[in-house]
């Protein structure tokens, strides 16, 4: 029986080996982490992450095939390929920072692999990494003179986050990056072997190790700048009273550009997009492409931009004061379907509008521990499970995650209990404006003309 170890047991390596698991009952798959609560979690029915369908996912394999652990040298030892799956942030600190990756964990996982193994082995990045990250890390394991053998691939997860378990099912395409050596290509073959059991042969691409590395950075940064696009074009609808969803419904028939990736609002969040632009931008500073690193640093630019805009137009909207002022919060993950907060737009807007003094009660379905420590120490914000009671008293409500349960709310029975004139800001254009309207509410939406009684 083959032994799959996987070091990092988050929103990637989690449902990656969930998945793996279920789908090849022959190999052994142990998820390793050095937290201890995680692991914990992991083995109970309160996964640490919210993932439609992941409970389902885990449950029949569990304890038969799929462990979780903290013993991760053991899991060395025992393991034929080793997928490193740990969180690789923006660096905070020195050199890069606010730009490169922080590598540390990763090193610490490296020297981990080095002093554990004892037969070949085949390691996976896993986490996104800037492109020569696994330069870096076959320095490190063979810095030992070459017993036992160690073969470094790049294997990025292109999954998204609530819809992790649906994009492992049946990926667009899974991608590794071996070295175009003979041993390289082995460790290749075997890599793919094990997705061969469920994906499509044509859906596996091989490359060599660095375009696989930057090509998770490039599908990334190709995502967030049709956003960013899209929201730009938000702020010229606004003033033109043009109308940003039927620009991108018209620009997307267009087969050549396609209608995903089009939806204006908030602007974009998570863990992915913005980190790996700036890691894109900081590798091209470092081969001195000034004009590319520029070229790409204005997607994030744009996206920044974008949030302080639609906090302005709330500030505008409502008298330009929103001091003493209740503003009911619908949404604080960075998309719906998630209880991720990672990048969330919903973090600088609520800081900006706690800035102007407004009072904040924070709804969201699934993301309100982790909203709460992300507004730790923030004075004027409240946080409330129940979405009418947080609107109750409000001047405004302001939508900034997508969540099917925001549109299944009594928005007439809402309205009657709040200040009057009520406002309401869809940052994610999800509502119907129209029938808002009606109601009595004051309606902004992202990249159209407010619709407004006053
Ligand atoms: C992303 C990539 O999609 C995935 O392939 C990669 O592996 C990790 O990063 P994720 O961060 O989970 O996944 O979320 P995604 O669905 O891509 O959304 C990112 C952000 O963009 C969210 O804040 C979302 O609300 C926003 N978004 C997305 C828009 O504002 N408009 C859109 O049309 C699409
Ligand atoms: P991602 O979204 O990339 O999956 P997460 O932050 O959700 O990132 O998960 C990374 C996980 O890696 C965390 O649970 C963290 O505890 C774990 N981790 C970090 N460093 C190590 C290490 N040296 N050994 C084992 N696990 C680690």
């Amino acid at each position: 029986m083959k032994t799959i170890l996987c070091i990092g047991a988050g929103y990637v390596g989690g449902p990656t080996m969930a998945m793996i698991a279920r789908k090849c009952p022959d190999i052994k798959v142990i998820v390793g982490d050095i937290n201890a609560n995680r692991i914990q979690a992991w083995q109970s029915d309160r996964l640490p992450i919210f993932e439609p369908g992941l409970l389902e996912l885990v449950q029949p394999c569990r304890g038969k095939n799929l462990f979780f652990s903290t013993d991760i040298a053991a899991g060395i030892r025992e393991a034929d390929i080793i997928f490193v799956s740990v969180n690789t942030p923006t660096k905070t600190f020195g050199e890069g920072a606010g730009m490169a990756a922080d590598l540390q964990y990763w090193e610490k996982v490296a020297r981990e692999i080095l002093a554990n193994a004892t037969k070949d082995t085949i390691v996976v990045e896993k986490s996104t990494l800037p492109v020569r990250t696994a330069e870096a890390m076959a320095r490190i394991l063979h810095s030992h003179g070459g017993k036992p053998h160690f073969e470094i691939l790049s294997n990025p997860e292109f999954l998204a986050e609530g819809t992790a378990v649906k994009d492992l099912e049946a990926p667009d395409r899974v991608l590794i990056g071996g070295a175009t050596t003979a041993s390289g290509q082995r460790a290749v073959q075997a890599l793919a072997d094990v997705y061969a059991r469920w994906v499509p042969r044509e859906r596996i691409l091989t490359t060599n190790i660095w375009s696989s590395e930057l090509s998770k950075l490039v599908a990334n940064a190709f995502l967030a700048q049709r956003i960013s696009s899209i929201n730009s074009i938000a702020a010229l609808a606004e003033v033109t009273e043009a109308e940003v969803d039927e620009v991108a419904r018209a620009i997307g028939m267009d087969s050549r550009i396609g209608a995903k990736f089009l939806k204006a609002g908030v602007g974009f969040g998570g863990s992915c997009f913005q980190k790996d632009i700036l890691n894109l931008v900081y590798i091209c500073r470092h081969y001195h492409l000034n004009g590319v690193a520029d070229y790409w640093e204005q997607v994030v630019r744009m996206n920044e931009q974008h949030k302080a805009r639609f906090v302005n137009r709330i500030v505008s909207a409502m008298f330009n004061t929103l001091a003493g002022k209740r503003i009911a919060i619908f949404g604080f993950a960075f998309k719906a379907d998630t209880g991720d907060t990672r990048e969330s737009p919903a973090i600088g807007i609520c800081r900006r509008l706690l800035e102007e003094h407004a009072e904040l009660v924070v709804s969201d379905p699934a993301a309100l521990d982790n909203a709460k420590t992300d507004l730790r120490g923030a004075a004027g914000v409240t946080f409330e499970p129940d979405p009418v009671k947080a609107a109750a008293g409000a001047h405004a409500l302001v939508v900034l995650t997508d969540w099917a349960e925001f549109k299944a709310l009594d928005y007439a029975a809402i309205h009657r209990d709040m200040a009057q004139p009520a406002f309401l800001f869809d940052g994610r254009n999800m509502l119907d404006h129209q029938a808002l309207h009606t109601i009595g509410f004051n309606v902004y939406p992202v990249g159209k003309p407010p619709l407004t009684h006053l």
